[in-house]
């Protein structure tokens, strides 16, 4: 395994210092919460090794409602930790996958470091970053044994609807390949959301975790989730390998945020919508950008308009020295006139000034 560090990691508010950073519209999160939130006493637990799988009445939690049975889910490090173990589990060196980009960066990053070909379906702002079925059928070869998908997507917001889920997941089952669907923000969408891509097949495997809609991604909890006992098996033993078995602290306190799902997720959902709508309104009042109107999660991905005459380092260098924190396009392999905007993390008067500061830094650094 060949191993890079990633810009966005690298680059991260964590790694920044958040103390560094005034106006914080870099996060693809929610704000982040205080243990106290959860209302849950871990001082009673006894710090043994834990369920393999994960803790039962985790798993519990996380099956309720979705269409599957706990038996289908395999508790890890984070979603991070599910898109490692899947790629590992399934990709070889020389093996052939189809991807999305941009992408959050491990959907890349890891195949890449596996050794894999990769096909990359380029996304683009003048087609509002749909996804076109097409491509990704034509991208199909024999060695391909993987087909990424995310949704809702970061950083560009965009969501698939169920029966472009549904047209992939075909395609996987005849190329006799799985499909990934990173459906990390799967919690936070504007629509209906659609059913657990897990439930369309065998072929298919969700990826979630409690760090977004949740807002607690200091709780490092994920999931894998597929109806494929025998992969599910190949799943563990990654597991195993790496870690042995998930923090009990950990899956407590998840299985305590996900019991809350109905007290925490509606608030959620009105403080994305409000958060959408500032930046809808600065937007629109900001003519030197541009965006496509995100459908879910908490992350937009606008650009500076290629009409505008910008030195793009001294804009950047602007925002930091106005302690600003974006997420620039060269964390997703875009051109730096993107960036990604999160609108749920920042509180409201904290986003509107962040938005302002922005505009401010496009006017010192016009040419
Ligand atoms: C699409 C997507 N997948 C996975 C992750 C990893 O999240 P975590 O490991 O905190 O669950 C992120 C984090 O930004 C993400 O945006």
């Amino acid at each position: 395994m060949k191993y890079v560090r990633m810009p966005i990691e690298v680059e991260s508010p964590e790694e920044r210092g958040y103390g560094n950073i005034r106006y914080n519209l870099a996060e693809s999160s929610v704000t982040d919460r205080p243990l106290s939130d959860l209302k849950v006493d871990l001082s009673s637990i006894v710090l043994a090794y834990g369920d393999h799988r994960g803790h039962p009445p985790l798993r519990d939690e996380i099956a309720a409602d979705s269409g599957v049975t706990p038996a289908d889910i395999l508790v890890t490090a984070g979603a991070a930790g599910a898109l490692f173990i899947i790629a590992t589990t399934l990709l070889q060196p020389g093996d052939h996958l189809v991807v999305v980009r941009p992408n959050y960066a491990t959907n890349l990053e890891t195949p890449r470091a596996i050794g894999c070909e990769i096909t990359l379906i380029d996304l683009s702002f003048e087609q509002d970053f749909a996804l076109d079925v097409e491509r990704i059928a034509a991208a199909i070869r024999p060695n391909t044994r993987l087909i990424s998908l995310t949704t809702p997507h970061n950083p560009t917001g965009v969501c698939l609807d169920l029966a472009t889920l549904k047209a992939v997941a075909k395609l996987a089952a005849k190329a006799r390949c799985h499909l990934l669907v990173d459906e990390t923000y799967r919690d936070m969408t504007f629509a209906t959301k659609p059913p657990l891509a897990a439930t369309l097949g065998p072929q298919v495997i969700s990826v979630s975790s409690v760090s977004k809609s949740y807002g607690i991604p200091g709780v490092r909890v994920g999931w894998i989730v597929n109806t494929d006992a025998k992969l599910m098996e190949r799943f563990l033993a990654a597991k195993e390998q790496i870690g042995i078995c998930g923090s009990l602290l950990d899956e407590t306190a998840a299985a305590a945020a996900i019991a809350q799902r109905h007290a925490f997720l509606p608030p959620l959902q009105k403080r994305l919508a409000a958060g959408r709508e500032t930046v809808a309104a600065w937007i629109a009042s900001e003519p030197r950008m541009e965006w496509v109107r995100p459908e879910g999660g908490c992350v937009c991905f606008p650009r500076i308009k290629a009409s505008v005459n910008i030195d793009i380092e001294r804009f950047y260098k602007e925002l930091d020295e106005s302690a600003v924190a974006v997420g620039p396009g060269h964390w997703f392999e875009q051109d730096r006139r993107f960036m990604r905007i999160g609108y749920g993390w920042p509180t409201a008067d904290e986003l509107k000034a962040g938005l302002a500061a922005i505009s401010k830094a496009l006017d010192l650094a016009s040419t």
